[in-house]
């Protein structure tokens, strides 16, 4: 077999190597490593997820590095066309504006531009864009629908041509996809051979203290190499010449910080925003080993709850599946034990998935339309992220006497 994963010997912010473990998934699947229903799953490759936390500057990752080339050079998740995705892209692009002053015929670089859908609202607004995603299928359907994007893994290799070829750009942006990186310093790198003296570098990753507080233990996997708190992100800026000028919380993926960073020479003052979220930090212990260790504590008791649940349930004959497949989904599901016996099927809007089956517990992938043709008593909702938004949406489920089963912070069962 080919070697795919390494353990990664320090810490990838500060090159430390005083960390401790707090928690091990054991050896699971890639979250998105749909299958092809078989009778058998018997070759299916596990590599093991632990879960460390460096004692100098607080990054939370896993000890475990997956060749990026087998996770992103041909990728199934799509950014989702949900309003409540769609509402925070169009908050990015006027963030990003404003701060910036953008103005028509100003260059914005993505990395990790999936199919483009975020350039697009830059390039609607006059701005001119580039993207850089490593999925080729990915970047084909943007490049398909006029947003320009190189099929790369983003690094100053590629990202000094684009700016010797289309000029500098006033800002380069990466949402959801810094916290996948393992060589960040070759990313910030990347930054500084694009990004024009007075532009801006925008970062949307999942927040660490989101994740702490709500157990999403869930959105621990593979993908996903670092957890960060606004305090570590600053000392891996500051390493690079960049620094905090902004922050904002954002209601998406569980919790999510955007920031805002300049180089170091530019005069912007920082917003009071940034000293706030750094003091709320301190004040969750984020930079000592508790707020760790009760995480990991809680993760165990969220994994034995919900697996107890759906397993009386099904033992009391309730038909349950699953809502949504998010690569977390598949996580959760692996963690707590559950499979095929237990969930009927999962329901999911991406057609790339539709015909397969999770990877670990083998649970076949439907539409939404053919869910609905043989309704269960209970959905887990896998993509809890979007509660509020499927919740609303599928009021006849619940008026129908159906139930929601949402499985974080600790499960609950949501009825009509
Ligand atoms: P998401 O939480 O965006 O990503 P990740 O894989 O990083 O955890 O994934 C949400 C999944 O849920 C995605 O596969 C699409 C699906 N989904 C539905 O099936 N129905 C819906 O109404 C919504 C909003 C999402
Ligand atoms: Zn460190």
């Amino acid at each position: 077999m080919i070697e795919i994963i390494k353990d990664v010997e320090r810490c990838r912010v500060c090159g430390d190597d005083n960390w401790f473990e707090i928690f091990s998934f054991g050896k699971v699947p890639l979250a998105n490593g749909f299958l092809d229903p078989a009778p058998h799953y018997e070759d299916e490759p596990t590599y093991p997820a632990d879960v460390v936390v460096c004692r100098q500057c607080w990054l939370m990752s896993l000890r475990q590095v997956v060749d990026p080339e087998a996770l992103f050079g041909h990728y199934v998740y799509v950014s989702s066309n949900s309003d409540q995705i769609n509402q925070h892209m169009r908050r990015v692009a006027d963030w990003c504006t404003q701060k910036l002053g953008l103005v028509p015929g100003d260059r914005v670089v993505e990395m990790g531009s999936n199919i483009g859908t975020q350039l697009a609202l830059f390039k609607e607004r006059g701005m001119r864009v580039t993207g850089v995603d490593p999925a080729r299928n990915l970047a084909q359907v943007a490049n398909d629908n006029g947003i320009e994007t190189v099929a790369e893994f983003f690094g100053p290799e590629v990202s000094g041509p684009i700016a010797r070829s289309h000029g500098e750009a006033k800002l380069v942006l990466g949402r959801q996809c810094f916290a996948h990186i393992d060589d960040v310093h070759n990313i910030l790198k990347g930054v500084d051979a694009v990004l024009a003296p007075d532009g801006g570098l925008v970062i949307e990753v999942p927040y660490l203290l989101d994740l702490l507080n709500e157990t999403q233990f869930d959105t621990i996997y593979h993908e996903h190499l670092s957890y960060y708190s606004l305090g570590t992100l600053s000392t891996l800026l500051k390493a690079h010449g960049f620094r905090l000028v902004d922050v904002e919380r954002a209601d998406v993926h569980g919790g999510s910080i955007v920031i805002f960073a300049t180089r170091t020479t530019d005069s912007r003052q920082p917003a009071a925003a940034v000293a706030a979220l750094l003091d709320l930090e301190q004040k969750h212990g984020l930079s000592t080993e508790l707020p760790y260790r009760q995480f990991a504590e809680r993760t165990r008791q969220v994994i034995d709850a919900v697996g107890s649940l759906i397993r009386d349930l099904s033992g009391k004959g309730k038909r349950i599946a699953a809502y949504g497949a998010p690569s977390k989904g598949t996580h959760l599901l692996i963690a707590c034990g559950l499979t095929s016996r237990e969930i009927e099927f999962c329901i999911d809007t991406t057609p790339l998935k539709h015909g397969k089956v999770l990877p670990g517990s083998h649970i076949p992938v439907l539409s939404p339309e053919q869910g609905r043709q043989t309704p269960p008593d209970y959905y887990l909702l896998l993509a809890w992220n979007y509660a509020e938004e499927i919740i609303r949406k599928e009021r006849s489920f619940l008026e129908g006497g159906g139930r929601f089963i949402v499985p974080i912070p600790e499960p609950r069962v949501c009825a009509g």
